[in-house]
């Protein structure tokens, strides 16, 4: 019988909407024009000053989903060098660790990197709010990231799309213990 919890298709149902979205509003140009982008006024007098995404964009490491740019990659190879903190007493905190979501069902294992997120992120944007700083303590299910909470907060608003299952669930299942050992070195 079909476990509808584990069903990777009942999900795939569920996103097919949001799925063909961006094929339907980049079909022609990665990036939409300023004047089409249902943002600007096309008619405003600073249309014409304003810098266009694809001229600034596609200058970074290039991916295949959301606004098209692999932030990750662009911030680790210098392409770009955000400002660290708005105030001097404000500490940077890098943590390294991977972390390895195994109730997946029939889906690979996900592997939540603690240092792509804190390259961004303070860790008072996650804890405790929204995570419990503790492995396992978080009953996060696919449904509840889905309807925007936990890894949902972000991805799919301000971070890579929902859309993108691999790129968390990354780990399959018979390689987890090797991959693990590898991530404490
Ligand atoms: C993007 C969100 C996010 C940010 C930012 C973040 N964490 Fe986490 N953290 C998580 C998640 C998700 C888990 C896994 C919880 C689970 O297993 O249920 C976790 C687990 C932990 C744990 C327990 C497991 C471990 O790694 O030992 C600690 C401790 C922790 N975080 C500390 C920090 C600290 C310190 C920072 C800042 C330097 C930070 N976290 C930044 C999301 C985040
Ligand atoms: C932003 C990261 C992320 C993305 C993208 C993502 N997942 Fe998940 N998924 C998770 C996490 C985290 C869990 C919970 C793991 C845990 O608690 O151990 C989960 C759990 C699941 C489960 C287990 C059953 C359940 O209902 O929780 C399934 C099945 C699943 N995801 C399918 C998918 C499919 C299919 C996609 C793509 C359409 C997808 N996921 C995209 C992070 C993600
Ligand atoms: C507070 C916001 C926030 C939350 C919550 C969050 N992420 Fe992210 N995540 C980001 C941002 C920002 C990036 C970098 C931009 C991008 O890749 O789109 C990122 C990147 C990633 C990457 C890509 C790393 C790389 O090397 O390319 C993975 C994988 C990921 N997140 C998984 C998760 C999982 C799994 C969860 C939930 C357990 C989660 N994230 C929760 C904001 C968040």
């Amino acid at each position: 019988m079909l476990d509808i919890r584990y069903s990777r298709w009942l999900y795939a149902i569920f996103l097919m909407p949001i799925l063909l979205l961006p094929f339907h509003s980049v079909a022609g140009s990665k990036w939409r024009e300023l004047s089409n982008d249902n943002i600007h006024d096309p008619d405003g007098s600073a249309i014409d000053v304003l810098q266009q995404p694809a001229e600034a964009l596609s200058k970074l490491p290039q991916d295949t989903s959301g606004n098209m740019v692999n932030w990750v990659k662009a911030l680790e190879e210098g392409a770009i060098n955000p400002r660290t903190n708005l105030w001097p007493e404000t500490k940077v905190k890098i943590r390294n660790n991977d972390l390895f979501l195994e109730n997946t069902g029939e889906m690979p294992v996900v592997r939540f990197p603690h240092r792509a997120h804190t390259l961004w992120l303070d860790c008072k944007n996650c804890h405790e709010k929204y995570f419990i700083s503790k492995e396992g303590a978080n009953p996060i299910t696919m449904m509840k990231i889905l309807q925007g909470n936990y890894c949902g907060r972000c991805h799919g608003a301000v971070a890579f799309p929902l859309t993108e299952c691999d790129r968390c669930h990354s780990v399959p299942r018979n390689k987890l213990e090797q991959i693990k050992a590898k991530s404490r070195k």
